[in-house]
């Protein structure tokens, strides 16, 4: 039997490489000389897709076609399934093209395939075969807890891409430098990137994100929000009923916490004292229906959590129903006094120059009286 030269080229195309595009490709390499000698087309697969691969056979005579894997175990023996991995498919064999797809890609399928006439071991082509896992959306750890006053140590990770992700932190629209760390897992990578930030309590609810953006994802990026949570010691402050407090008049009075967390429990007391029997104690608020002058004294709100404690205190006079009373508010009494001040002021300045002009007026008519009677 006479060997027929036959040349093979071997392909590996992206599924949606135009066919037209590929075939005008695969024309323009094999008028080359070299045809033989032409490096298959590359491709790359998303990590769970699906790779073609396309062996492109010039004056097929017949023989046996071998397709490989990059272990160069056998995939198919002239159409026949070779090796047992249903992945595998033979969709084309045309005395011009055989194409085999492989569904389910995953990193281990990487490298080299050949294609090649069993008659002609010198002659194969390889296209190989790259994966590209795209990240997950990260995730975000917290390394030190933020304090007010303190810092917090954040990590952003990516566990596993192919090639790199690449990780930004951001904080209003700007990039938060971080310390990046890359670890190699068997072809595919680990990204991490720890910032830490000084953080205040106004800190607190902040919105950050860190970003991962990866070639496999055409632009876009995968987001983590995070919302920092800083944690700082309660304040606390009582609001004060307006205005004086009668006998039989009823007391309310709120205290206003803050603090992360949030403390649970507010405690009421009195100072040198217990709280009065009427008392009633819901949350933030206390209350005294019918007050009396017994209810005089300084009562307290205190609040804490794991990062300290606070208070205030409000001092209860009780006054008799008819009581004249001074109270120490002494701004709004500046304030009556001086328009009262100005209002004697303007009705004095008014005064002064009407007697002036009535006086002047007068001064004239005594003064022409006398020019009137020398005619
Ligand atoms: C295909 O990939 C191989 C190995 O990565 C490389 O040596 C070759 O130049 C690539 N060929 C093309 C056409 O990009
Ligand atoms: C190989 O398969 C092709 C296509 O089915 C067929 O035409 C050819 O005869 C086969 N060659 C051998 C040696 O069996
Ligand atoms: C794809 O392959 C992975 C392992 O590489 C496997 O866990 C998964 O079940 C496969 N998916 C399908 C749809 O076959
Ligand atoms: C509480 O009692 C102590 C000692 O008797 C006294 O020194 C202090 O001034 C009192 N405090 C108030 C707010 O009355
Ligand atoms: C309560 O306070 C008012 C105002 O200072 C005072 O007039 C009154 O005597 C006080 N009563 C008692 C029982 O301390």
């Amino acid at each position: 039997m006479r060997p027929v030269r036959s040349s093979v080229l071997c392909r590996l195309l992206p599924t949606p490489f135009s066919p037209a595009l590929r075939s005008l490709v695969l024309v323009l390499l094999c008028l080359t000389p070299r045809c033989q000698a032409v490096q298959a087309e590359n491709v790359t697969v998303l990590e769970g897709g699906t790779a073609q691969i396309s062996c492109r056979l010039q004056n097929y005579d017949g023989s046996i076609v071998v397709i490989q894997n990059p272990r160069r175990q056998t995939l198919f023996f002239n159409g026949t399934r070779a090796l047992k991995d249903d992945r595998f498919q033979m969709v084309l064999f045309t005395p011009r093209l055989v194409r085999i797809t492989l569904t389910n890609v995953s990193v281990s399928d990487e490298g080299g395939y050949f294609c090649q006439l069993y008659t002609d071991a010198t002659h194969h082509q390889v296209a190989t075969l790259s994966v590209s896992v795209p990240p997950e959306t990260p995730t975000v750890e917290v390394k030190q807890e933020a304090v007010e006053g303190g810092e917090v140590e954040l990590s952003c990770m990516s566990p596993r891409s192919k090639p790199a992700a690449t990780l930004r932190w951001m904080r209003n629209g700007r990039a938060i430098p971080g310390v990046v760390s890359q670890q190699d897992n068997a072809k595919t990578f680990s990204v991490s990137s720890t910032i830490r930030i000084p953080v205040e309590r106004k800190d607190n609810g902040a919105a950050l994100s860190c970003e991962a953006s990866h070639p496999a994802l055409s632009g876009q990026k995968r987001i983590r929000h995070y919302r920092l949570d800083v944690y700082f010691a309660p304040t606390v402050r009582i609001v004060p009923p307006p205005g004086i407090m009668r006998e039989g008049d009823s007391l309310s009075l709120t205290c206003s916490v803050t603090g992360n967390p949030l403390p649970r429990n507010i405690q009421w007391s009195k100072i040198n004292d217990t709280l009065p029997e009427r008392a009633e104690i819901s949350g933030p608020t206390f209350q005294i229906s019918r007050l009396s002058q017994l209810h005089n004294g300084t009562y307290l709100c205190q609040a804490q959590n794991n990062f300290g404690r606070a208070a205030d205190h409000y001092t209860l006079l009780v006054y008799e129903p008819g009581a004249v009373v001074e109270t120490h508010s002494a701004v709004p009494y500046a304030v009556i006094g001086g328009v009262l001040a100005l209002l004697v002021f303007t009705v004095i300045c008014v005064l002064i120059v009407t007697i002036w002009c009535s006086v002047r007026q007068k001064g004239s008519y005594r003064t022409r009286e006398p020019i009137l009677a020398w005619y």
